[in-house]
């Protein structure tokens, strides 16, 4: 059973993604330069890429549960553009504290959500910027073109290869036909959503865990699982962002309130 999970793989982890170029976004191109501005980059102490992320308030990261490896362990990076090389706009922050949701499943990859506090806050400027989220429920249809991004990951061997931002575009698959027998039979909850083409060759990949998959311009998905990279029978599986905004907004004014309560510093920023 553990095993089969292991197979059915978080993003997160090595797989069947190796057929594919680097096992990064498959079928996809880089951006212009810091033209997503809100992607960060969660790196290891050692500054190994392990998963993506979007900035949602100058102290807070919005992430997968499944990117969770112990805050001792993460740096932040925004305003990130090619992985490995000093491009002057990068600018680090190192967690404070993790909030997976409270319902995350590991085996179900139910509620895949992550909210990290940044211990400083990070400069909104030409190169960063917030993530705009979709309101509480809001649902898309079926081939509504979103766009997913993210570093993949780079050698396991460690070698830091310079790699550049990628992205790709892709429709919305209906959660009918992703929860159907021919594709993942029943392991569709209402919190996720499914994008892919049905040609299949284009898809979010090992290392892109966390990111954002942006519909109409907002963060309606995070990258959280799947069954290979590119198979058109089995498109990409994503945290549906809009069941939790209720919960992002509301995690972050409860540490606010609780930090300026024992601050004692009422109705300031
Ligand atoms: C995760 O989901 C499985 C299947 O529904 C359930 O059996 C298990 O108790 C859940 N685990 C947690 C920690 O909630
Ligand atoms: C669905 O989940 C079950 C139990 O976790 C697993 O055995 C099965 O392989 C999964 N099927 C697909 C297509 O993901
Ligand atoms: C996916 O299918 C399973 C099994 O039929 C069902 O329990 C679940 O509610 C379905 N998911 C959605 C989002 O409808």
């Amino acid at each position: 059973m553990a095993m089969l999970l292991f197979l059915v793989l978080l993003k997160l982890v090595p797989a069947n993604c190796l057929d594919f170029v680097q096992g990064r976004i498959v079928g996809g191109y880089s951006p212009s330069p810091n033209s997503i501005k809100y992607i960060v980059s969660l790196q290891s102490s050692k500054g190994q890429h392990f998963c993506g992320g979007s900035l949602v308030h100058k102290y807070w990261v919005l992430t997968a549960a499944h990117c969770n490896i112990g805050m001792d362990q993460m740096m932040v990076v925004a305003g990130d553009y090619t992985l490995g090389a000093n491009e002057g706009t990068e600018q680090y922050s190192k967690p404070l504290m993790l909030i997976p949701h409270p319902l995350y499943n590991r085996s179900t990859n139910n509620a895949d959500i992550m909210l990290i506090k940044l211990s400083a806050p990070i400069e909104l400027n030409r190169y960063v910027s917030l993530a705009p989220l979709p309101k509480q429920n809001t649902g898309l249809l079926a081939g509504r073109m979103c766009r997913v991004s993210g570093w993949g990951s780079t050698s396991h061997s460690g070698g830091l290869i310079p790699l550049t931002l990628r992205t790709v575009r892709l429709p919305i698959v209906s959660t009918f036909k992703c929860n159907s027998s021919s594709s993942f039979s029943g392991n569709i909850t209402a919190n996720m959503i499914c994008a892919g083409s049905s040609t299949g060759g284009k898809d979010a990949c090992k290392g892109d865990s966390g990111g954002p998959l942006v519909c109409d311009g907002r963060v309606y998905g995070l990258v959280s699982w799947g069954n290979g990279c590119g198979d058109p029978r089995f498109p990409g599986v994503y945290t549906a962002v809009s069941r939790f905004r209720r919960w992002i907004d509301q995690t972050i004014y409860s540490t606010y309130a609780r930090c300026l309560k024992s601050a004692g510093l009422f109705g300031k920023d």
